[in-house]
């Protein structure tokens, strides 16, 4: 394989290894009136390992959905997605979607650019036994910002690729600015393919988010174990269940973990209470239809250009330009 990349510092940890920025988002999250903990910290090593389980159970439409889209429209992307690009990956790279992607057009590089060097050097090597000529620029980099790609790769048009409907985890004005940042890292004229799941029967959604197996309910309470483990918490996990609703008014699933009783506990010496009822807000997943899709990718500075749906129209395969929006006709 031939890699380049700078390996930077970005995680700030602390005297006892902890990640600075966990602690104060779980301490600040918990001492809300709406106690929330931003989804991000979910994806510890246990973390990481019960989505990757996530995405095989049967509830758990979204992985199977989009792979289906990317091998099915094998034809379309080739002829729509200039050759001769780099593909610049938001995320460590999902070994089943993106071989799908660079085997179906003629990328000149692949980039992926992810906040943990493990993942991201893990991914990169897997991608290159399969690939073995292709360039592979792996970056370490917060992708919620700008970010400077390799200078091995500078004046190539570049294709971005977004599976998995990460954005719809973030509110509407982070997931503009991170379209914004998109464009800004990947440069006018760029094409972007970006994952969106589809609005459909909250009930379909609400088991793809409470699997009957308890899988994303051990994935949600990974989190307080996490918070326990590494920030000297006492959080009663046998006291909080999972709990995945449709929030119909902003198109979400959110998920929360809610106390079956009133407790109290502490985390990193301060003390915090719960009264029976009450939840922590751990994660909201956005879902989407075609007119909040090409809003939200407008105001990000991209302009629609094709959209593919599986068969049975769970989810969306979005591709757009980084150009400006063409008048009406
Ligand atoms: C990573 N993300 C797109 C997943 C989702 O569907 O929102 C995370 C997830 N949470 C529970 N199940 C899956």
């Amino acid at each position: 394989m031939s890699t380049t990349g700078e390996a930077l510092a970005l995680v700030d940890l602390d005297e006892d290894g902890i990640d600075r920025a966990f602690r104060t988002q779980v301490l600040d999250g918990l001492a809300q009136p709406h106690k929330a903990v931003p989804a991000r910290w979910f994806y510890d090593e246990e973390g990481s390992r019960l989505f990757e389980e996530i995405t095989r159970l049967p509830e758990y439409y979204p992985t199977r959905a989009e792979v289906e889209i990317l091998e099915g429209r094998r034809a379309d992307f080739a002829r729509l997605i200039a050759p001769g690009q780099v593909v610049v990956e938001f995320g460590s790279g999902s070994s089943l979607k993106t071989p799908l992607l660079l085997g179906s057009i003629d990328a000149a590089a692949y980039v992926p650019l992810d906040i943990s060097g493990d993942f991201l050097r893990a991914s990169a090597a897997e991608l290159a036994g399969k690939f073995p000529g292709l360039p592979i620029h792996p970056v370490e980099a917060d992708f919620m910002k700008p970010v400077v790609l390799p200078a091995a790769v500078a004046g190539r048009s570049k294709l971005g690729f977004f599976p998995g409907s990460t954005i719809g985890n973030m509110v509407a004005p982070t997931a503009v600015d991170l379209l914004r940042s998109m464009r800004e890292t990947l440069g006018e004229g760029a094409q972007l393919l970006i994952g969106m799941d589809l609005i459909k029967d909250p009930a379909v959604l609400e088991a793809a988010y409470d699997d009957a197996a308890g899988v994303t309910a051990a994935f949600n309470l990974n989190l307080a174990r996490r918070i326990n483990r590494e920030l000297d918490g006492t959080i009663p996990i046998a006291k909080l269940r999972h709990v995945a609703c449709w929030n119909d008014t902003w198109a979400r699933i959110e998920m929360h973990l809610e106390a079956t009783e009133e407790i109290a506990f502490e985390v990193s010496g301060r003390r915090f209470t719960m009264a029976q009822g009450e939840t922590i807000h751990t994660e909201n997943s956005h879902k989407f239809d075609r007119r909040s899709q090409y809003t939200l990718l407008l105001a990000g500075g991209w302009t629609p250009v094709a959209r593919w749906l599986d068969r049975e129209e769970r989810f969306s395969l979005l591709l757009a330009e980084a150009t400006p929006p063409r008048n009406a006709p």
